[in-house]
C-alpha cells in the first residue's frame, strides 16, 4: 500500500473560516492528521474570513471545535499549541483583491522561507455564490497556478440544476485545469463506503450474482433524525433531491451498480461510475409522480421530545413545498441491471440515523420449503452501524423443519483494533496527495443533475401535486412504502436487532 505522506510542503488555505464546517469537520481532521503524522513536515493553514475582530477568539474557537467534534475527543496541549503555530486567521473579503494580494504575499514568503514551491490547497467552505469570486481572485493573483501542484476543493452544492452546474464548469474549466478541481461528497471518504469497493471487487464470491439474474431489487436509505435545524435558509431552496440524491445516494447507486473497472486508478474508477449514472432511466413527468414520493415532516416527536414542524423552522417560508423525504424507484438501463430496481430513501426528523445499503436476492426459482421465505439478502451499514451482514435462513433446533432468518456479520468493532479516520480526514488527505478518485469529475457532476431534472421539472411544473406529510419521529409517508410494492413489504432500514426478531 502506498503510504500517503506528501513530503512537499503544504499552503492550505480555508475560504470560510468562520463557518460551521471549518469548525466542526475541517480543522478537526486537519488536526487529527497532524497528530497521526499524515501533515506534511512543513505546512501552514490560512484560515480566510471577512468578520472582523475574530481574531482573538479565533484559535479558541476553532479548539473547542475540535475538543467538540474530532473523534479523538479533547485535544492534547502540547500537540494543538504546535498545530496552533501553524494556524493564521486572514480577515478578508472574498471580493477584494486586496485579500488576495496578501494571500500571494503570504504564500511568496513561505515558499522563500522553505527554499521551494510548496503544494498550494484552496478549500472553498463557503457558500456556493462565492465560488465564483474567490476563483477568479485566485486565478487574478495567480495563485492556485501549477497544474500538477495546486488544488482547489469544492464542497456541495455544486450548482442547483444541470444548467447552474454546466456554467459553473465552464467557469472554473477556463481557469483551472480540470485535474485541479476536487469536488468533494463526503460520503465517499467514509470508511464503510470506500470498502463497497473492496467488498465487490476483492470477492469474487458476489460478482457472479451481482446482476439481473439474481437480484431482485436493491434498496438504499440514508435516513437522518435531525431535522434541518439551523439550516433552514439553505434547505428550503434545496430540499431532500439536491441536498442528498443528487449527490451522495446517486453516488452510493453508482458504487453498487458500477463494473469493476479496468485498474484501480482515478479515471477508470470515475469513468465506470459515470456510466452508471449515463443508464438511470429518464422519466416523463407521469412517471415522476408515479415513481417519486416526496414529503415534509410536520410537528411530532422524536425520542419523546416534542420536534418542530417543517414549516415551523427557522428561515423557512410558512408555506414552503420543498420536501425533507424523498423516495424513489429508479433503473439502470445495462445489461446488468436491466429491470431491477433500485430504491432510494432519504429523509429528515425520522425516528432514527441508519444508512444502509440492502442487496436482496431473488427467491429460489424452485420452492421446496413451506411457508414466507424472505432473506437471501445482504446488507451494508454504513452508519452508525458499521458492519457488512449477510441474511440467509436457518434451521431452527428442533424437531420441526421450521426455517428463521439469521446473520452472517463482518463488524467492524470485531475485526480491528484501529479507530477509523473521519470521511474528511481520508479526503483531505487525498486531496493533498493528488488522488482526485474519491472527488466528482465535471461530468460526473453533470451526469447526476442530469438524473435528478426530470424530477425537479416535474414538480417545478406541479408544485403541490403528491406532496406528503410524515410526522416528525416517523418513517416518511405512506406512499413510500406503497413504492416497494410487489417488491418488498417495508424499506429495510432497520438495525440489527430489530430485523434478527423478525420485523421484515
Ligand atoms: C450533507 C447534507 O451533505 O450531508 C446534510 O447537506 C446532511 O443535510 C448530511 O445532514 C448528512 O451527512 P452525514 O455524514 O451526517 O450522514
Amino acid at each position: 500500500m502506498n503510504s500517503k505522506k506528501n513530503h512537499l510542503p503544504a499552503l492550505i488555505v480555508i475560504f470560510g473560516a468562520k463557518g460551521d464546517l471549518t469548525r466542526r469537520k475541517l480543522i478537526p481532521a486537519l488536526y487529527n492528521l497532524y497528530t497521526g503524522n499524515h501533515l506534511p513536515e512543513i505546512f501552514t493553514i490560512y484560515c480566510v474570513d471577512y468578520l472582523v475582530n475574530e481574531k482573538t477568539f479565533f484559535k479558541n474557537d476553532l479548539l473547542t471545535g475540535i475538543n467538540e467534534f474530532s473523534r479523538n475527543g479533547i485535544a492534547e496541549e502540547i500537540k494543538w499549541n504546535e498545530f496552533a503555530s501553524k494556524l493564521f486567521y486572514i480577515q478578508g473579503d472574498f471580493h477584494e483583491a486586496g485579500t488576495f494580494s496578501s494571500l500571494k504575499e503570504k504564500a511568496n514568503n513561505f515558499d522563500n522561507q522553505n527554499g521551494q514551491r510548496s503544494t498550494q490547497i484552496f478549500y472553498f467552505a463557503t457558500a456556493p455564490r462565492f465560488i465564483e469570486t474567490i476563483a477568479e481572485g485566485l486565478y487574478k493573483h495567480k495563485l492556485c497556478n501549477r497544474e500538477l501542484l495546486d488544488r482547489i476543493v469544492i464542497e456541495k452544492p455544486f450548482g442547483t440544476d444541470l444548467n447552474s452546474a454546466k456554467k459553473l464548469n465552464v467557469f472554473l474549466n477556463e481557469r483551472f485545469a480540470e485535474k485541479q478541481l476536487y469536488r468533494i461528497d463526503h460520503y465517499l471518504g467514509k470508511e464503510t463506503v470506500q470498502n463497497i469497493m473492496a467488498f465487490r471487487f476483492a470477492n469474487y464470491v458476489f460478482e457472479p450474482l451481482w446482476n439481473n439474474k439474481y437480484v431482485d431489487h436493491i434498496q438504499i436509505a440514508l435516513a437522518e433524525q435531525v431535522g434541518v435545524g439551523k439550516r433552514g435558509g439553505y434547505y428550503d431552496s434545496s430540499g431532500a433531491l439536491r441536498d442528498m440524491i443528487q449527490n451522495h445516494l446517486l453516488q452510493l447507486l453508482c458504487i453498487v451498480a458500477m463494473d469493476c473497472p479496468a485498474a484501480y486508478e482515478a479515471e477508470l474508477i470515475r469513468d465506470a461510475k459515470t456510466n452508471v449514472l449515463k443508464s438511470v432511466r429518464s422519466y416523463s413527468d407521469k412517471e415522476v409522480f408515479k415513481n417519486v414520493v416526496r414529503a415534509q415532516y410536520t410537528r411530532g416527536d422524536i425520542n419523546n421530545t416534542t420536534s418542530p414542524g417543517y414549516r415551523e423552522e427557522e428561515k423557512v417560508l410558512p408555506d414552503s413545498t420543498t420536501e425533507t423525504f424523498f423516495a424513489a424507484k429508479f433503473f439502470v438501463d445495462n445489461e446488468r441491471w436491466k429491470g431491477v430496481p433500485f430504491f432510494l430513501a432519504t429523509g429528515k426528523s425520522l425516528p432514527k440515523q441508519v444508512s444502509v445499503i440492502v442487496v436482496q436476492f431473488k427467491e429460489s426459482p424452485h420452492k421446496i420449503f413451506k411457508g414466507d421465505i424472505v432473506p437471501n439478502r445482504l446488507i451494508i451499514s454504513i452508519q452508525p452501524e458499521l458492519e457488512i451482514s449477510l441474511l440467509f435462513e436457518s434451521k431452527v433446533p428442533g424437531l420441526q423443519m421450521k426455517l428463521q432468518a439469521v446473520d452472517m456479520d463482518f463488524t467492524y468493532q470485531e475485526a480491528y483494533t484501529e479507530s477509523l479516520p473521519e470521511a474528511y480526514e481520508a479526503l483531505l488527505l487525498d486531496v493533498l496527495h493528488g488522488d482526485p478518485t474519491l472527488f466528482m469529475r465535471a461530468d460526473q457532476v453533470e451526469a447526476a443533475w442530469k438524473v435528478v431534472m426530470p424530477i425537479l421539472n416535474a414538480w417545478k411544473k406541479h408544485p403541490l401535486e403528491q406532496l406528503h406529510f410524515y410526522k416528525a419521529g416517523t418513517w416518511g409517508p405512506e406512499a413510500a412504502q406503497d413504492l416497494l410494492k410487489p417488491y418488498a413489504k417495508k424499506w429495510f432500514q432497520l438495525p440489527r436487532m430489530e430485523r434478527m426478531i423478525g420485523t421484515l
